[in-house]
Formats: structure tokens, sequence, C-alpha cells
């Protein structure tokens, strides 16, 4: 077996969950998904593209029809993108997975922001990549980036920059002028930027587009640039396993290839669901923000109240990361919540060895109530 999978460290998040799954008494916050089923006008189209028999194999890159809802979809949030420049995947951890696959050799040096969702890390590592990690810098309970000290670490010699704004876990967003800065070095050095903006429709500050910054805004066609997304989280199908890349439009053939090597494509029926939500993504997304909004509005001030934790309001994403002081092991203290409370977080010390000592609560719960009764069994643990 090779060394870069044998040395990969196990997800911890999955090892808290692991822990308490199955029991109903425990409140579960660990995952990044709503417990919100999917719309029942996406489920209709899966089910009727399966009533007419759509069982059969698809195009490597999606389906034309899907390709051209993105692209108009994608034009609509960041000016001009063609249908030629996207890639239909198997879900978005495929998405930024084939990514790495296309941009990374063995050696290559690589540049992640972190702390970040650990799949990020762990897939050019599995490419057999050297990683190095740029710390975003916590203040007062708000993660922020020290953008010269990003900027120094990306040199000649990096292949690729990671980078997932808004974050998960810590809510951070880029702002455009920093992204334009981050593009016009990285064209200095000829690295590639793989930019996970699959969280850019839960945002929660005021714009135009009702989204995040995307590198899309600012970055031309052709420049180094691959942008991932998923369905997962603005459209409430996370089970789905479907998302999308934006990539030069040089580059889509080749990504054809890797996808057929990888799962040959996306399954049809997931597609024409997906073709559905996307055209009336006005009568889903919205809503969802407008909730998650609420959602962080009622769990952030309850825990900025209990002394012991400090917390800012995350910028966009599903995710109140906070730093719980006393505790010096996040994944020991997530294991003991799990036992002795009833409640399933995710230790911060999955995202990055610099946020041992924080943990990660997934907002994103259809019913209010279960949060504050989250903070209450918090609250008496601690007590
Ligand atoms: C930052 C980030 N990127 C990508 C994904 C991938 O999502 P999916 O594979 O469900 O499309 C996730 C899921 O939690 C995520 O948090």
């Amino acid at each position: 077996m090779r060394h870069a999978i044998q040395s990969l460290e196990e997800s911890k998040i999955r090892e808290v969950a692991n822990a308490g799954m199955g029991r109903s008494d425990v409140l579960a916050f660990w995952f990044g998904e709503s417990d919100e089923v999917t719309p029942e006008f996406i489920r209709e189209a899966a089910i009727e593209s399966l009533r007419k028999g759509e069982t059969f194999y698809a195009h490597n890159l999606g389906l034309p029809e899907l390709r051209d809802a993105i692209a108009r979809y994608t034009t609509r949030l960041h000016g001009n993108v063609k249908s030629e420049r996207i890639a239909v995947t198997s879900g978005g951890v495929n998405a930024l997975m084939l990514a790495v696959q296309m941009l990374v050799d063995a050696g290559d040096e690589v540049v992640a922001v972190t702390p970040v969702w650990p799949n990020l890390t762990a897939q050019p590592l599995i490419m057999g990549a050297k990683l190095e990690r740029v710390s975003l810098v916590p203040k007062e309970g708000a993660w922020t980036l020290d953008l010269q000290k990003l900027l120094d670490a990306i040199t000649p010699a990096t292949k690729l920059l990671v980078v997932n704004a808004p974050n998960n876990p810590t809510g951070w967003t880029l702002s455009r002028e920093e992204q334009q800065t981050i593009l016009d070095h990285c064209r200095k050095t000829g690295t590639w930027i793989l930019a996970d903006e699959v969280y850019e429709r839960l945002y929660f500050e005021p714009s135009a587009n009702a989204c995040a910054p995307s590198f899309l805004d600012v970055a031309s066609p052709d420049d180094r640039l691959v942008v991932c997304h998923s369905f997962s989280k603005s459209f409430l199908m996370t089970g789905w396993r479907l998302g999308w890349l934006v990539m030069p439009a040089a580059m889509t053939h080749h990504m054809g290839k890797l996808i057929e090597f990888n799962t040959s494509c996306a399954s049809v029926f997931t597609q024409r669901a997906a073709q559905v939500a996307m055209e009336r993504t006005d009568e889903v997304t919205p809503r969802i923000v407008a909730h998650l909004k609420a959602c962080r509005d009622t769990l952030v001030p309850k825990l900025q109240a209990i002394p012991q934790v400090e917390v800012q309001p995350a910028k966009g994403g599903m995710y109140a990361f906070f730093k719980l002081s006393g505790f010096d092991d996040s994944l020991v203290v997530a294991k003991r919540l799990v036992a002795e409370a009833g409640l399933g977080l995710a230790p911060g010390n999955a995202f990055a060895p610099e946020a041992q000592g924080w943990l990660r609560w997934c907002f994103a719960s259809k019913d209010k109530a279960r949060l504050e009764e989250g903070v209450q069994r918090l609250k008496r643990w601690l007590a």
C-alpha cells in the first residue's frame, strides 16, 4: 500500500460521530448538512427521470442541459461563464479530488489556507504533494487572513493554492480586493488556484448578488483557476452526490478523461433533479439562507453569553466555530460532550492543529429549538 495512504489521518469528525451515531438521545451538529429534506419538486424530477427509464451512462462531463443550466446560473452571479468551462461531478469532494489529480504531481508544493475542511488538505497528500499550511489568525473569536503571510508562502515553486472561502469551519470570507491581490500574485508565480466556493450562496453580509465574492469575479477565463461547487449546501442535496467545476476551457476535455477513470459520469436522474434545482434556485436558496441566518443569530449570542466561550458570527457558511477555554484537546472534549452531555460537535483539531481547543457547531437546524436545547446541554455540562 502507498505510504501516502497509510499515513493519512482518519477524520476526527467521523471519530466523534461514530461514538454517538444511532443514539437517539444525542443532538448531532457534527456534520456539515441541514436536517431538512431536499425540496419536493427536486425529488420529483429525479423520480420522473427514473420513471422514464433514464438508467444509463451519461456524458463524462455531465448532461449538456445541466451544463447549460450551470453556465446560466454562474453567469447570473459572476458574469459570462460558458458551458465549455463546466464539468458536472459526483459531489463537491469529487470535484476537488479531480482538480487535485489534474494539477498536482508527486513532490509538488501546495499551499493551503487553514483551518479548513480536512478533505482539502488530505487530497494533495494523497497525490504525494508537499503541503504548506498558512494559518488564519484568531482574533477575539474570529479568524482573519494575514494576506502578506499568504503571499510570502506562494513562490514560483508553488504549484497550487487551495483556498476555501466562505470557509468551513471558521466562517471567514475573502474580500474582492484580497482575491484580486492573490490572483495577481499567483499570475506572477505561475501558481494554480483551487477555489472551493461551495458556500458562496450561504453568505450573510450585504451583497449585490446575494453571493460571497468569488475568484470568478476577478479572473479571466484563461487564468489558472479552478472553482469547486456543490449542490449539497445551497439546494439541500447532500446525499445526491453532485457538484461541478469551473475551469479554463482548454482543460475541460482533459477533465472529461479524468472523470472517465474516476466515476465515468454522474447518474442521470440526479442530474435531472439538479437541473430543476438550478433553474428554480430562487424558490430554494434565498429561503435556506434566511433560515441559516436566523439559526446563526439564535445560536451565536447564546454561545457568546457563556463565559468560557469565544465566538463571532460567521460571515458565511453554516458553522459557529468557537473556542472553549479550559480545555486543551478538542477531540477529547467533543467525545466527552457526546458521552456525558448528549451533544454532538466537531473537534477543531480536525481542521488544523492551530484550531486545537476549538469546536465546530453546524447550525443548519430545521428546528431552532434544537440549537437552544444544545446550548442548554453545553451549559449544564460546563457547570
Ligand atoms: C468546504 C467544503 N468543500 C466541499 C464540500 C463537499 O461537499 P459535497 O461533497 O457534499 O458536495 C464540503 C462539504 O462539507 C465542504 O465543507
